[in-house]
C-alpha cells in the first residue's frame, strides 16, 4: 500500500517539488490536505498517474505544464499542449502596460472604444489577459496566430474564461497582420495590437536554448531569424501597407510588443517614421516596447 507519505519519503524520487505538484494535480488536494492525509492509502489508478508525470518529467524531459495540460497566467488558468509554448513571466509585464496604458489614454476622454490585436496569439494569454484585465474597453477582438493547433488551444481559453463580452470577435489564421491588408472595411476604432512575436536569433536559440526548450517547445515559437527581427520587420510592413492602402494614418495602431534591449535600437534605426517607448524592463535585458507612429 501507497501512502502519501511512503511516496513522499521515497528516495527514487528526487524531485519533491514535481512530486507534490502532481500529487495536487491528479488528487485535487491542496498542500495542508496532503499533510493532513498523510498516512491515507493513494488509490492505484492516481498513483499509476502521479508515476507516469514524474516519469515524463524525468525521463521525456517534458514540462510539467505540459503534463498536466495547464498554466497559470495573470492569475488565470489557461490550457496549453504541446503545441503552444509555456506563457514566460515577463509576458505578464505587457498585460499590466497595456492595462495602464488604456487608463491614461482613457482618462482624456469619456468614452473610447477599442479593437484588440493579439497577433501570434498561441494559446491567447495575451489577449484574453487584456480582455479581463480592461472589461467594456473593446468591442471588436482579433486573436491571430499561423498555426491552427493554437487556434483550437486560444478558443478554449476564450470559452474558459471569457464570459461576458458582447463584441465582436475572431480567431484568423494568418500570416502575421497580413489579414489587416486584406480588410475589406477599415475600423474607425484606435487599434490596440499585442505581440510577442518570436525574437530570438537562430543560432542563440540554437546553441543556448535549455534542452527540454529545444527538444520539447515549438521552434517556430522562438526564432525569428539571424538578429530575431525578421517577424517584427515584417509586421511593420504589413501596416504601412495597410496604413497607405485604405490611408488610414488617421486611425492610430498602438502596438505593445516584447523584444530585448539591443533590438530596440536596431529597429529605430531602420524605421524612423516609428516611435519606440520602453515601458518595462523584465532581467535587465528582456523589455515590453510601445510602438506607433510618428506624428
Ligand atoms: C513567442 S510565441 C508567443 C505566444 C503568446 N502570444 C505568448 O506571449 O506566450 C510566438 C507566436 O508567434 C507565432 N508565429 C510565428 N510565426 C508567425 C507568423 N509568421 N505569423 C503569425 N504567427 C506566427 C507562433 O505560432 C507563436 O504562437
Amino acid at each position: 500500500m501507497t501512502t502519501y507519505e511512503s511516496l513522499l519519503k521515497n528516495p527514487d524520487f528526487k524531485k519533491k517539488s514535481v512530486l507534490e505538484t502532481l500529487i495536487k494535480e491528479y488528487t485535487h488536494l491542496t498542500r495542508e490536505e496532503i499533510w493532513i492525509h498523510l498516512n491515507d492509502p493513494i488509490d492505484e489508478k492516481t498513483l499509476q498517474l502521479i508515476l507516469d508525470g514524474y516519469h515524463q518529467y524525468i525521463e521525456d524531459k517534458k514540462p510539467l505544464e505540459y503534463i498536466v495540460g495547464h498554466v497559470d497566467f495573470f492569475g488565470k488558468e489557461f490550457y496549453v499542449n504541446e503545441h503552444t509554448i509555456i506563457p514566460r513571466p515577463e509576458t505578464e509585464y505587457m498585460v499590466r502596460a497595456v492595462s495602464n496604458w488604456i487608463s491614461i489614454d482613457t482618462s482624456k476622454q469619456q468614452k473610447k472604444t477599442y479593437t484588440l490585436l493579439d497577433i501570434g496569439t498561441w494559446s491567447g494569454i495575451l489577449g484574453i489577459s487584456v480582455l479581463l484585465q480592461n472589461p467594456d474597453t473593446f468591442n471588436q477582438v482579433f486573436l491571430s496566430d499561423i498555426s491552427e493547433e493554437a487556434l483550437e488551444v486560444a478558443k478554449k481559453n476564450w470559452e474558459r474564461l471569457i464570459k461576458n463580452y458582447q463584441g465582436e470577435k475572431q480567431f484568423l489564421k494568418s500570416n502575421l497582420a497580413d489579414f489587416l491588408t486584406n480588410e475589406k472595411e477599415e475600423t474607425s476604432n484606435h487599434i490596440i495590437l499585442v505581440a510577442n512575436l518570436p525574437y530570438i536569433p537562430d543560432e542563440t536559440f540554437d546553441n543556448n536554448a535549455l534542452e527540454n526548450v529545444q527538444k520539447r517547445e515549438p521552434r517556430l515559437a522562438f526564432v525569428g531569424g539571424d538578429d530575431g527581427l525578421d517577424l517584427y520587420r515584417e509586421m511593420f510592413e504589413q501596416i504601412a501597407t495597410r496604413d497607405a492602402k485604405h490611408n488610414t494614418y488617421k486611425v492610430p495602431i498602438t502596438m505593445f510588443l516584447e523584444m530585448m534591449t539591443r533590438q530596440i535600437e536596431i529597429l529605430k534605426k531602420e524605421f524612423d517614421r516609428l516611435e519606440f517607448e520602453e515601458l518595462e524592463t523584465f532581467h535587465f535585458n528582456i523589455k515590453i516596447v510601445k510602438v506607433q507612429q510618428k506624428n
